[in-house]
């Protein structure tokens, strides 16, 4: 074991940075142990370095300014703990142009920036890990970038946004209101700086974009990701879900198909029987399949201080292993080698075909039901289920729910249209997409 620690200069003091410095702290015979040598912050810098932390900071300097933190001498290994794109983008690539390796939590700049942070890494020779940044304290990067490497992956679903999760499953308990569990998840220290990256799906598509290339070979492209978020969700949506076997999750899905990749994110009806509907609160899971191994599940607290910390803090051991090795034989930062990545073309979601639950609020009177069933067979749309709420027989309004059989996105849209055009259809009409992942 080398006595000369690794030296770490901490962009961040706030949620994961404390997380961070405290399992350095408590962990660093252990982490020594398997680094090979000893892991130490030397320097951090935050927006205010005068502000109390509730962590220990003896024996770190505080810098000031971010970009001198960056190109310090006694720094090998820069760890951006910011969030946002700007100043962390800027950070990161002077991080590495000075020769420093990388870590970072940083989901939204590794999916917007990541192809010209992996290009300024393999040109300086140094490493950039973000382990964290996908699904906080579960291993998910390090299990497809290399422990699934013998497989085709054939698609991966994954409920990736602790803070989604957290409300639709307080959704399920009675009495909770969606802005009261919102609160809640920021003050868990959840959410992101701006909540509406979580509840808009942006977040999840964010960690998407990173798990797709890295399973596909595709180059990080946020732009082609389609994003729906949990605004629309009923408490209503949730009951009936339940009552007809179903649990509503926010999914992030990626999956080959003949024509190429699907990507996208949205809320999703799962069937209760299967594992992914039942994770709680503000634990993530993703399920990979893969052609050899077949689906594996990957589960844990997708966010929170010490379990992000936990992946930063592996993503400093194996730089740490890493450390002066030859940097043709690390392993690529996205699984594939830089010039084997294949654009393959990304598929529309008018093409999508999966099955789905609709909600409409009909005239309460004979012959509805008939009709918006002759718009659903005249468009080749095979009904599975149909649920009438009891109402007082003196409603005006009543809602149904009904589920259809697989069908391309392009017919259920058409239908959808037809059917929000008869008299005795009230909009909005709910649709959401439902996933049996076989
Ligand atoms: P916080 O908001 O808790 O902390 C951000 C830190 O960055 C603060 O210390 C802040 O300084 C500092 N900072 C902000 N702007 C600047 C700036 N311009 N220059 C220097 N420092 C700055 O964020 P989190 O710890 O929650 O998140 C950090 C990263 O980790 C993000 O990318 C996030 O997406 C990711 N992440 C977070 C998870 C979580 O559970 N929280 C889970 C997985 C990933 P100051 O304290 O002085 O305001
Ligand atoms: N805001 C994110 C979430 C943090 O709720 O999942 C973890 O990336």
């Amino acid at each position: 074991m080398s006595s000369s620690a690794l030296k770490i200069g901490l962009l961040g003091l706030g949620t994961v940075g404390g997380g961070t410095i405290a399992v350095l702290s408590r962990n660093a015979d252990v982490i020594a142990r398997r680094a090979g040598r000893p892991i130490e912050v030397v320097a951090a810098s935050a927006r205010d370095i005068t502000k109390p932390r509730a962590f220990d900071l003896s024996g770190i300097a505080l810098v000031e300014d971010p970009i001198e933190l960056v190109g310090r001498p006694d720094v090998d290994v820069v760890v951006e703990l910011i969030g946002g794109t700007t100043p962390a983008k800027d950070l990161v690539l002077a991080a590495l142009e000075n020769g420093k390796h990388v870590v970072t939590a940083n989901k939204a700049l590794i999916a917007l920036h990541g192809n010209e942070i992996f290009e300024a890494a393999q040109r300086t020779q140094t490493m950039v890990g973000f382990e964290a940044a996908v699904a906080g304290g579960i291993p998910v990067i390090k299990a497809a970038r290399e422990a699934l490497s013998g497989n085709r992956i054939e698609w991966i679903a994954g409920i990736i946004n602790g803070t989604c999760n957290f409300i639709l499953s307080a959704m399920s308990e009675p009495g909770r209101e969606f802005e009261p569990v919102l609160a809640e998840a920021q003050a868990l220290g959840y959410a992101e700086a701006d909540p509406s990256f979580d509840i808009d799906g942006i977040d999840a598509a964010h960690k998407l974009t990173i798990l797709a290339a890295i399973a596909f070979g595709i180059p990080l492209q946020f732009e082609s990701v389609f994003v729906e978020g949990i605004r629309h969700i009923s408490r209503a949506d949730v009951e009936y879900a339940a009552r007809l076997g179903y649990r509503i999750k926010h999914l992030a899905m990626a999956r080959q198909v003949a024509d190429g990749i699907e990507l996208r994110v949205h809320p999703t009806l799962i069937p209760t029987s299967q594992l992914l509907a039942n994770v709680d609160g503000v634990m993530n899971a993703i399920m990979i399949n893969g052609d050899a191994a077949g689906p594996t599940l990957y589960y844990g607290a997708g966010a929170g201080a010490e379990p992000t910390a936990s992946a930063v803090v592996a993503d400093l051991v194996d730089v740490a292993r890493a450390f002066g090795s030859d940097s043709e034989n690390r392993v690529p930062p996205l699984a594939f080698q830089a010039d084997r990545l294949t654009d393959l073309p990304i598929v529309s979601m008018e093409a999508l075909e999966t099955a789905y639950y609709l909600r409409l609020h009909v005239l309460n009177q004979a012959g509805v039901l008939a009709d918006v069933t002759r718009v659903l067979g005249a468009g080749g749309i095979s009904i599975e289920a149909i649920l009438q709420q009891e109402s007082d027989p003196g409603a005006a309004i009543v809602p149904i729910i009904i589920l259809v059989h697989p069908v391309p996105e392009h017919a259920m849209n058409q239908a959808l249209v037809e059917i929000a055009a008869l008299s005795q259809v009230h909009e909005p009409i709910v649709k959401i997409r439902m996933e049996s992942l076989t």
